[in-house]
């Protein structure tokens, strides 16, 4: 059978589940298969497929039957332009943290600027860094900043630090476990953090796609969705330099919750929330 003809068999039965994207993620399960990217597929739409790489493509569609995510299936995700290695132990960095990472860029470079004639290096805590997407991605556009990346799970610093070496970041980024700013040992220029922000009583209403596969730790945010939020406003102030900057990634819906949060616990603070190309008010900025 050929190429195309596979794509096309592969994209009719996840079309038929309901799975969106279908044609993209035909190319990138058959991609994986044959070690080639999905672009390169598009060049050899006649190349035949032998009998022993068909069923080892079957064997990865029942999974993603099964609702598991291919990112799990295939081990890696793109975030930011760079590929990253995933697994179980880590949520699968989405999209729409691209607009964290961004405006943290934004912030480093301006100060960094700044800082550079004191020689002092420009100093991020990424708090919950899962695979390690956020630190990461900033380490790799901004070679004179440090981080500490934390995170609860030590089997999701683990994927962090295969990460960190892949690519070779590893004079960047110190990673610690413990509970958000806790184990950070001094204070720091900016703050970034995409923790878990769904309510404990709304997990149930994800797909199961999320709720199956990935970790539980990454995804609850507790009674209000906002509590790991609130906790990290209450450690923040210990843990920041005067004109530090905290930026935050929070769910739809929560921009009016977030504001009367940040009112209650850091009442003098000034803050925006700043819109995704969509208009849904995603990040939190708050200065100090
Ligand atoms: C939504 S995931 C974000 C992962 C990654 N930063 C990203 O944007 O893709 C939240 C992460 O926070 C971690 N986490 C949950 N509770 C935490 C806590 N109390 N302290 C530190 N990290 C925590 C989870 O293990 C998970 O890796």
């Amino acid at each position: 059978m050929t190429l195309e003809r596979v794509l096309q068999q592969t994209a009719r039965v996840f079309n038929l589940h309901g799975i969106e994207d279908s044609h993209l993620e035909a190319r990138i399960l058959l991609g994986h298969i044959l070690k080639l990217s999905p672009a390169q597929l598009y060049t050899q739409p006649e190349r035949t497929l032998s009998q022993e790489k068909i069923e080892s493509l079957q064997q990865l569609i029942e999974r993603r039957l099964c609702q598991e995510p291919t990112a799990y299936i295939v081990k890696h995700k793109e975030f930011y332009g760079v590929d990253f290695y995933v697994d179980p132990r880590v949520l699968i960095p989405r999209p729409e943290t691209e607009l964290l990472v961004e405006k943290s860029f934004e912030f480093a470079k301006n100060r960094t600027n700044c800082l550079s004639s004191l020689k002092k290096p420009f100093l991020i805590a990424d708090v919950g860094t899962g695979c390690g997407a956020i630190a990461i991605s900033l380490a790799l556009n901004l070679p004179q900043i440090k981080v500490y990346a934390t995170d609860i799970s030590p089997s999701a610093l683990e994927v962090a630090r295969l990460n960190c070496e892949y690519h070779n970041v590893m004079e960047q980024i110190t990673f610690i476990q413990g509970n958000l700013l806790e184990p950070v040992p001094e204070p720091v220029d900016l703050i970034v953090a995409n923790l878990a922000y769904i309510k404990s009583s709304e997990l149930a209403d994800l797909s199961p796609e999320i709720t199956n596969f990935e970790p539980i730790v990454a995804i609850d945010g507790g009674r209000n969705g906002l509590d790991l939020i609130q906790q990290l406003l209450e450690q923040a102030e210990e843990k920041i330099h005067s004109r530090g900057c905290l930026l935050l990634e929070i769910g739809q819906n929560q921009g009016k919750a977030m504001v009367s949060l940040i009112n209650h616990c850091l009442p003098k603070a000034r803050f925006e929330l700043i819109p995704d190309l969509s208009g849904i008010k995603r990040v939190v900025k708050i200065d100090f």
